[in-house]
């Protein structure tokens, strides 16, 4: 297979109109940090042909999507054929237009019904995921060759069972423990499922990476609560991918250690996610969690989400995968901002740091800008602009951005195996 360079998207993010938790959060207004709703996302659902017809006009010969779980399963155990032919539908008109799909199966939304029980703090939930991936294996199985089970597990426990930010909103260390164990499993089982179904196919995590930093770098204490955030936050699950148990330290908060034996030999790859540095300062409360924040110390200007721009970073965590020893597929890096000319430049320099590692023997495979278009984002709405296409929420119509042209450019180069300065073919022989 050639370079994989493409873009990724999520269900929810660009289609809406589910009932699944996060409408039912928001219906609630429980996010608290915004007041908008997704709605119809970026009017996906009526409008994935010509979505998808974007995709080869920007050089990308992949892409990233997300099945909804709760279109798909509206009720435990019944599976909707509906939804079903219409995943089959996008990924027949993906492979025509000469794409490779990557489809993930769970990016943070969950069927209401998911929650009337304990969620993911039960086992049955590992059952029921590796029912769910059965039968969308059953579904697209002839076409998808590369999978995503959990699209970054660490930041939906951080976000849903400690920081009570997101559904289901639990703020208790057990919890988050039960349900990392069982997330763990059903990403083992899923992947199981996936394999004997699908004989050649390859299974992995979209792992969110952040590089650490110490605010004050002469503080020993902030050095260290810089290496306990990378631990939790990037190390812990990539040991996890690579020896099948899991040692997840959260200071102040508690510890868990797991072991689920066919976890190692189920991840084929190492997918990272990766958009920003953080800046850890103590705060004066020996044991707990620091104080996270985005810094500009290099006076470029935070991106519209108050990120960082760090591309010596991105080098950093694609070190930190490599050392799992599996191929690696960077599954999303990206930056929302409303001046395109940061966009190109983001891409440039985050592409030399891919090159780069691929120069040095990296086993890195693809690379996944997010996103293809304008979304919603998350805790933020509607604001962050993270497309390689603008959308005008208005009429939902879409308008390719002059950054477009440069991930084209990229992409030719990393797909024929150079780098931007032409070397990394050479290298790689
Ligand atoms: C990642 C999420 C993705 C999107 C980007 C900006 O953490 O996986 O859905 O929200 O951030």
């Amino acid at each position: 297979m050639s370079f994989l360079w493409g873009v990724a998207t999520s269900s929810y993010q660009i289609e809406g109109a589910a009932e699944n938790d996060w409408t039912e959060w928001e219906r609630q207004e429980r996010l608290k940090v915004r007041e908008e709703r997704c709605g119809r996302g970026a009017g996906h659902r009526e409008r994935w042909r010509t979505d998808f017809s974007l995709i080869p006009t920007i050089g990308a010969n992949a892409y990233r999507f997300s099945v909804e779980r709760s279109a798909i399963e509206p009720a435990p155990g019944f599976f909707s054929d509906e939804a079903l032919r219409l995943e089959r539908e996008r990924v027949d008109a993906l492979v025509r237009l000469g794409i490779e799909p990557v489809v993930t199966l769970h990016h943070y939304t969950h069927p209401r019904w998911f929650w009337s029980g304990e969620g993911w703090g039960s086992p049955e939930s590992v059952a029921a995921f590796r029912r769910y991936a059965a039968v969308v294996a059953d579904a697209l199985g002839d076409r998808v060759r590369i999978w995503v089970t959990l699209n970054e597990p660490i930041v939906f426990l951080l976000g849903g069972y400690l920081g009570g930010l997101i559904p289901p909103g639990h703020r208790k260390f057990a919890a988050a423990a039960r349900a990392l164990e069982n997330l763990l499993r059903a990403h083992a089982e899923a992947a199981a499922v996936l394999k004997e179904r699908i004989p050649g196919c390859r299974v992995g995590i979209a792992h969110n990476m952040l590089d650490f930093a110490p605010e004050r770098r002469d503080s020993a204490l902030d050095r260290r609560l810089a290496r306990a955030g990378d631990r939790l936050y990037n190390l812990a699950l990539l040991e996890a991918m690579g020896t099948g148990r899991m040692d997840w330290a959260f200071p102040g908060e508690g510890r868990t250690r797991i072991v689920v034996p066919d976890f190692a030999k189920t991840n084929d790859f190492v997918g990272v996610n990766y958009y920003s540095r953080v800046h850890i300062r103590f705060r004066g409360v020996p044991g707990a969690v620091g104080v996270f924040a985005y810094r500009d110390p290099e006076s470029r200007g935070l991106t519209d989400t108050g990120w960082e721009v760090h591309p010596e970073g991105f080098g950093r965590v694609l070190r930190q995968a490599e050392a799992v020893g599996r191929p690696i597929l960077v599954t999303e890096n990206g930056i929302a901002t409303r001046n395109d000319g940061l966009r190109r430049d983001f891409l440039r320099e985050h592409a030399l740091v891919l090159a780069h590692r691929l120069e040095a023997g990296a086993p890195i495979e693809g690379y996944f800008y997010w996103s293809l278009l304008d979304n919603f984002e998350w805790l933020e709405g509607f604001r962050p602009r993270f497309g390689l296409f603008e959308v005008d929420y208005a009429t939902f119509a879409r308008r390719r951005r002059p950054s477009a042209d440069v991930f084209a450019d990229l992409g030719r180069r990393f797909r024929r195996g150079e780098a931007a300065d032409g070397s990394f073919a050479a290298a790689r022989k």
